[in-house]
């Protein structure tokens, strides 16, 4: 087999099918592939964090795109998804006769522990405080460690049809300004997709990359565009304590690398992205 996707949810299933348009040969993983719907590719029952959990997989892959989430925000769930999932697929791939050439693993900016609103790249410090950010970077560390090309994508929020990430808030008219000193890093599911099979036909990758549009916009500029595209009014002033930190941290997040790789946005900034969403696409 080709390529595998472990963790074939969300963003699995558009990168497989992306993949499969290409003439790629692909086969999915997760617990319950009959939730996932219809797919020009299988998707195989699989459990990546338990004891023979993999034995349904019985080819190695040449390429692994490892994208499977924790089910709930809890420090057990994020090691089993992010360190012991990656954990058992190496050693899976073992037993069926070799490594992989390639092994991707989606990470997420949230190993990044900076909050004064700065600018970062994939050379500035992770120190994260919250057990997210501890466990993926701990799962980052098993994937170096593997003996094989590996190439992490740390990603911003993801969102895209059917995760409006925040349209529905500023519809709703609980959108509040808050001065506009948080900072967000946003991806489009497609572009998720379309940066991984970048990645997956790139010669010579690096090993690190930040998954984020050109755009790291505050909560309040977001706000700000949407009264003006949907002619709503802006939002009111957030009243009363400080507002909410946003989960993650307010930092601005480079995209440079991967755009020096040649990976050209489908959505450059969350105003193309929530255009297509308002416009009805994949609502
Ligand atoms: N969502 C965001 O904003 C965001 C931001 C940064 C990074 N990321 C990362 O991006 C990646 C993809 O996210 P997503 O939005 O596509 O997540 P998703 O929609 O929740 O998909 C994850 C898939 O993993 C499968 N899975 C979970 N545990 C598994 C296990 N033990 N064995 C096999 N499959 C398992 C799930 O299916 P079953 O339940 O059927 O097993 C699900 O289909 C994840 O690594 C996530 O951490 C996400």
């Amino acid at each position: 087999m080709e390529i595998l996707i472990a963790g074939c949810g969300y963003v699995g299933k558009k990168l497989g099918e992306d993949l499969v348009g290409r003439g790629h040969q692909v086969l999915g993983l997760r617990r319950d592939p009959a939730a996932a719907t219809a797919s020009p590719f299988p998707i195989r029952r699989g459990d990546l964090a338990v004891p023979g959990g993999l034995d349904a997989l019985t080819h190695a892959p040449r390429t692994i795109v490892y994208c499977a989430a924790a089910e709930s925000w809890h420090d057990e769930a994020y090691r089993l998804a992010y360190v012991e999932g990656p954990r058992r697929l190496w050693q899976r791939c073992l037993e069926l006769g070799g490594p992989p050439r390639r092994f991707l693993f989606v990470s997420s900016t949230g190993v990044h522990h900076q909050d004064d609103g700065s600018w970062i790249d994939e050379r500035s410090p992770t120190r994260p405080e919250s057990f997210s950010g501890r466990r993926l970077l701990e799962g980052e560390a098993v994937v170096r460690a593997f003996d094989c090309e590996t190439v992490i994508l740390r990603c911003g929020g993801i969102y895209g049809p059917g995760r409006r990430n925040g349209i529905d808030t500023f519809l709703r008219g609980e959108a509040r300004l808050d001065g506009g000193a948080q900072y967000g890093n946003r991806i489009h599911r497609d572009d998720v997709a379309g940066a991984l099979r970048h990645l997956i036909e790139l010669a010579t990758p690096d090993d690190l990359y930040l998954g984020v549009d050109h755009d790291p916009a505050s909560r309040d500029d977001v706000w700000r565009w949407l009264a003006v595209e949907t002619g709503r009014p802006l939002p009111t002033r957030h009243d009363g304590d400080a507002p909410a930190r946003r989960h993650g941290g307010s930092k601005r997040c480079r995209n440079d690398r991967l755009v020096a790789s040649g990976y050209d946005f489908l959505y450059p900034s969350f105003r193309e992205g929530f255009r297509a969403l308002l416009a009805g696409d994949g609502r």
